[in-house]
């Protein structure tokens, strides 16, 4: 019996460390949260990504009275640039929480669906998503690539 040991690479920010365009991505994440539809959760969940071509999109969670109809703002971003820009990569990824009614930012960290199918887009457009993922404490978790939240990931139907 052998042992394996999965490492993973995470650098944790203060907000005074991200450039310019990193910032933007956060505030971009930070106002469509408010935009949320989390009556069930009240967890409401916004992210931003860049795009290659530069351009900026976002999105909040939205939820369904059948639970699992909903979707996480990660998901519906991704599947709503796949759609409209099919030649431009993400880049960067934005995700940030807050329970309704409270001040403080929440822990966040995407779910497992969500990390599939940001795997996928990396897969699609052969480029690494890099995340930044805001704290509690206000410092950004900056995970560069799915790889490192999503060790012995499945990724091929043919081996
Ligand atoms: N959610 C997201 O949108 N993204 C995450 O990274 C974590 C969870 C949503 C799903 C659901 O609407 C609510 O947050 C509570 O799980």
């Amino acid at each position: 019996m052998k042992k394996i040991n999965l490492n993973s690479e995470i650098e944790e920010l203060s907000p005074e460390e991200l450039d310019d365009r990193e910032q933007n991505l956060l505030s971009r994440a930070q106002e469509v949260s408010k935009m949320a539809y989390a009556p069930y959760s009240n967890f409401q969940v916004g992210a931003a990504v860049l795009l290659e071509n530069g351009e900026v999109l976002q999105s909040s969670n939205q939820e369904n009275v059948s639970f699992p109809a909903g979707s996480c703002a990660e998901r519906l971003l991704l599947g709503y640039s796949g759609a409209n820009y099919p030649d431009s990569a993400p880049l960067m990824l934005a995700i940030v929480a807050r329970r309704a009614g409270e001040e403080v930012w929440a822990e966040v960290s995407p779910c497992g669906i969500c990390r599939q199918t940001i795997n996928e887009s990396e897969k699609r457009f052969g480029k690494p998503v890099t995340m930044l993922i805001l704290r509690q404490n206000g410092n950004i978790l900056r995970v560069k690539g799915i790889s490192e939240l999503l060790p012995l990931k499945f990724n091929d139907l043919n081996t």
